[in-house]
């Protein structure tokens, strides 16, 4: 691997500057990428660097070039012109030519082949591979750091909002108490048009899949698994942690109705599909879940495909990220930001890398991520009653008997059938309480069925 000094030799005119070739002169080599998987991502990445290369060279004082392609098969959208292209991808991997791997074909087999084997030859890596890091990412960092190759993944959490780099520098002089994140855009999507438009979940979901937006197996979007994986890496960057994937608490959007979202919205709330990080004495919370959110805080009023992360920490407070979180050019533009990274780093006499996860790796804490009994949070519950005398006095009792103390409490018109939707609000709890007090009162002869359950932040400082 070359290291050495890459200065821009001559600048062109500042009139044809966007647009023009940089001349950097014969002794700055350029730098050589290759490419693995040219699908959505690999083929933004690709097009953005040859579309944007001249400002793009501007700012790291070398050229970029993609020498290798590993694709298992042609994709005419792109103009391999010039071009080398393999069917067998670790030819990329394998390339002596090669300074930086881009790893971009997702899923946790070959993906995983292809950056360790990378980082075995020396090779720098850019992932956007959010399962990878969440499940691996332990092995890969260390792997990286023996070998002395740095690990790029901003592409893996929040697609364009460049919420790794506000984690992992922005935000160093901080002490990190909490964050909570809209950080699966095809939830945000579905849960956006159940409440603007009285959509069904599934409609929403096929039309998502159809945007592009949902992961091919799209269970991963709308059960929490992709918030989580996400979830997983902000949080050992946020907390100096290991990677936890196992630990996080996942809760999906297929069972939220129409009647949950208006009723929350009655109560001036609205649901949001969160993962929600928070350090409290005992240890971390680590969970994904519908979460009602007052609709008057900003991250309430992200729709549509948009992801936002809040971040509470001390001194700045809060602080908000927004932006699109999934498609081709912002998924491109957190790729090519590594890649510039990267390139900028190799060109420095020595080369200072930011820590993986943040913290210093023999920084890295043991602090236990909490189950999901310990985690204190408020609730919304619903109840199905029999429109009988004395049948809120008995859930009132069983939540007062508890220490559970009730914030709104919403009765709607009975049924035909007899029976009445009663909707309560209550006081932050911790899990395992509620789950004995829900318990006891889906047990009342007067109560039918389950209790839906779902739970609620202030989202305050
Ligand atoms: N399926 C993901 C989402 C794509 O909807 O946010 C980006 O990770």
């Amino acid at each position: 691997m070359e290291h050495g000094p890459g200065r821009v030799k001559s600048l062109p005119g500042c009139s044809s500057i966007y647009n023009s070739p940089v001349d950097f002169g014969d002794d700055v080599k350029p730098v050589s990428v290759g490419i693995v998987g040219l699908g959505t991502v690999g083929g933004g990445a690709f097009n953005l660097l040859r579309d944007n290369a001249a400002e793009i060279s501007r700012r790291t004082g070398r050229e970029i070039r993609v020498t290798h392609v590993g694709a298992r098969r042609d994709n005419p959208k792109y103009d391999l012109d010039g071009v080398r292209v393999s069917r067998e991808i670790m030819d990329v991997v394998n390339d002596p030519a090669v300074d930086i791997v881009v790893e971009v074909i997702g899923g946790t087999t070959t993906a995983r082949d292809v950056v360790m084997q990378a980082i075995q030859n020396g090779k720098h890596v850019v992932t956007a591979n959010k399962a990878l890091l969440a499940e691996f990412g332990n092995e890969i960092f260390a792997a990286a750091e023996q070998k002395g190759v740095y690990v790029a993944f901003e592409a893996a959490v929040a697609g364009g909002v460049p919420i790794i780099k506000v984690l992992r520098e922005g935000l160093a002089a901080n002490r990190i108490d909490w964050l909570a994140g809209i950080i699966n855009g095809t939830g945000n999507f579905i849960l956006t048009e159940m409440r603007e438009k009285g959509r069904d979940f599934y409609d929403v979901l096929k039309e998502a899949q159809e945007l592009g937006y949902a992961e091919a197996d799209p269970t991963f979007d709308v059960e929490g698994i992709d918030a989580a994986h996400k979830l997983t890496i902000l949080a050992s960057l946020a907390f100096g942690i290991p990677l936890q994937f196992s630990k996080a608490y996942t809760e999906g959007i297929t069972r939220l109705t129409r009647d949950d979202v208006s009723y929350a919205e009655e109560l001036g709330f609205r649901i949001k599909h969160l993962g929600i990080a928070r350090r409290v004495e005992e240890g971390i919370e680590l969970r994904v879940h519908p979460t009602l959110i007052p609709e008057a805080r900003l991250i309430a009023n992200v729709n549509g495909v948009k992801n936002a992360v809040l971040v509470q920490s001390s001194p700045v407070g809060a602080t908000l990220y927004y932006g699109a979180g999934a498609g081709a050019g912002p998924t491109a533009s957190a790729v090519v930001a590594d890649i510039v990274d990267v390139v900028r780093e190799l060109s420095a006499e020595k080369t200072a890398f930011v820590p993986h996860l943040a913290f210093q790796p023999n920084a890295i804490a043991d602090t236990p991520i909490l189950p999901m009994e310990q985690v204190v949070t408020s609730y919304y519950l619903r109840l199905t009653a029999n429109d009988r005398p004395g049948v809120l006095a008995d859930v009132t009792r069983i939540l007062s008997e508890r220490g559970i103390s009730i914030e709104a409490i919403l009765q709607k018109p009975a049924h035909e059938a007899g029976s009445v939707p009663v909707i309560l609000l209550t006081k932050p709890v911790k899990e395992k309480e509620m789950n004995q007090a829900i318990a006891a009162m889906e047990a009342l002869d007067d109560i039918i069925g389950k209790i839906v359950r779902i739970r609620l932040e202030n989202l305050d400082a």
